[in-house]
């Protein structure tokens, strides 16, 4: 087994994944300000840390993504990513600098951060990250996603994921297929199985390694206004069905993203997906806000109290462990 391969294993094996708590400042800040608390570098880093040293690290979360200023900060004596790596998870980041305007289609977006990429991954490396994420993002009308920003975004996709590699981590290859519109999840279907296969084959020209990629897809969903929505069943269908059709054996394994689903809602399509996994990958989880929302709000109203942070952070995330191996229930979920 190869180096990269042995990592993606290690991340999402055995009902782990990954702790998505890469939010740029800009988006922490509006996180931070929703459940009224001060977004400066102390109370980013606090509730952070707060789940990075919960007791669920160990068994429910193989990775962490982080964002540059995080990876750059110390716990006392300890470096942050020492904190993840005792927990026995493994430290990821985020290299793109974000989604700005596509040239030539400027209702849609195009992923930047690849000038100077090389030396910011080994400036990564040294800090201690093993693997790393980038988002392309893709919105959904009659006329979009076009041609063109599927093309631009997986070619940017593929660029990032080979010189990841060159630099001995695993890249995740994020496209997100948006769930803001009215569209069905039929058209999402359709557009994210398109979105999927121009990755891969973008990622084939430029020689990277399948076997040490995680796939960070969204579920198959109906847009988010439109009025018919499927139940969980149909999305796992769906899902199912678009990776299978879409997603080359060799990759390890997927994560997907929860994209604005709740908390409960992420927990119960993945644990369906699951149950039904008719391929071979892993499908687990590489949730932000379906893992964050139910402990940030509760520390944001007592943010001394980190065992009860945690405390909330340690079901959700022993709930999308369970789901993510087909055993989650309601009835589980209401134990508290
Ligand atoms: P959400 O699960 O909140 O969609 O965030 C995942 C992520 O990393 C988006 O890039």
């Amino acid at each position: 087994m190869n180096e990269l391969n042995k990592i993606s294993l290690q991340i999402l094996s055995g009902g782990k994944g990954i702790l998505a708590a890469d939010e740029s400042t800009g988006t922490m800040t509006k996180r931070l300000e929703s459940v009224n608390v001060p977004s400066n570098e102390k109370n980013r880093l606090s509730f952070r840390k707060a789940l990075f040293s919960s007791e669920s690290m160990k068994n429910c979360i193989g990775g962490v993504i982080l964002y540059d200023e995080t990876i750059k900060q110390t716990d006392g004596s300890k470096s942050i990513t020492e904190l993840i790596n005792e927990n026995g998870a493994v430290a990821g980041i985020k290299v793109d600098t974000g989604a700005k305007t596509l040239s030539g289609s400027p209702e849609e977006k195009i992923t930047e951060g690849l000038d100077g990429l090389r030396e910011r991954l080994k400036e990564y490396y040294k800090l201690g990250a093993r693997f790393t994420k980038w988002r392309g993002v893709y919105n959904i009308s009659e006329t979009y996603p076009s041609k063109l920003c599927i093309h631009s975004n997986a070619h940017a996709l593929a660029r990032y994921a080979s010189l990841v590699q060159e630099c001995g981590m695993v890249p995740i290859v994020e496209p997100e297929v948006l769930m803001d519109g009215d569209h069905s999840a039929d058209v999402c279907y359709k557009k994210t199985s398109e979105v999927i296969k121009r990755c891969f084959e973008e990622l084939v020209i430029h020689k990277v390694d399948l076997s040490g990629v995680i796939l960070k897809p969204n579920m198959i969903l109906d847009g988010a206004k439109s009025k018919k929505k499927i139940n969980s069943e149909e999305v796992a269908d769906l899902t199912l069905k678009c990776l299978n059709e879409s997603v080359p054996k060799e990759i390890p394994g997927i994560a997907f993203l929860s994209g604005g689903q709740s908390e409960v809602q992420a927990t119960e399509n993945l644990n369906l997906i699951n149950k039904k996994n008719n391929t071979n990958f892993i499908m687990t989880y590489s949730y932000g806000r379906a893992l964050q929302q139910g402990a940030l709000k509760y520390w944001s109203k007592n943010i001394e109290d980190i065992t009860g942070t945690q405390k909330v952070f340690n079901h959700r995330a022993n709930m999308c462990s369970l789901a993510a191996k087909g055993k989650w229930s309601k009835e589980l979920e209401l134990q508290n």
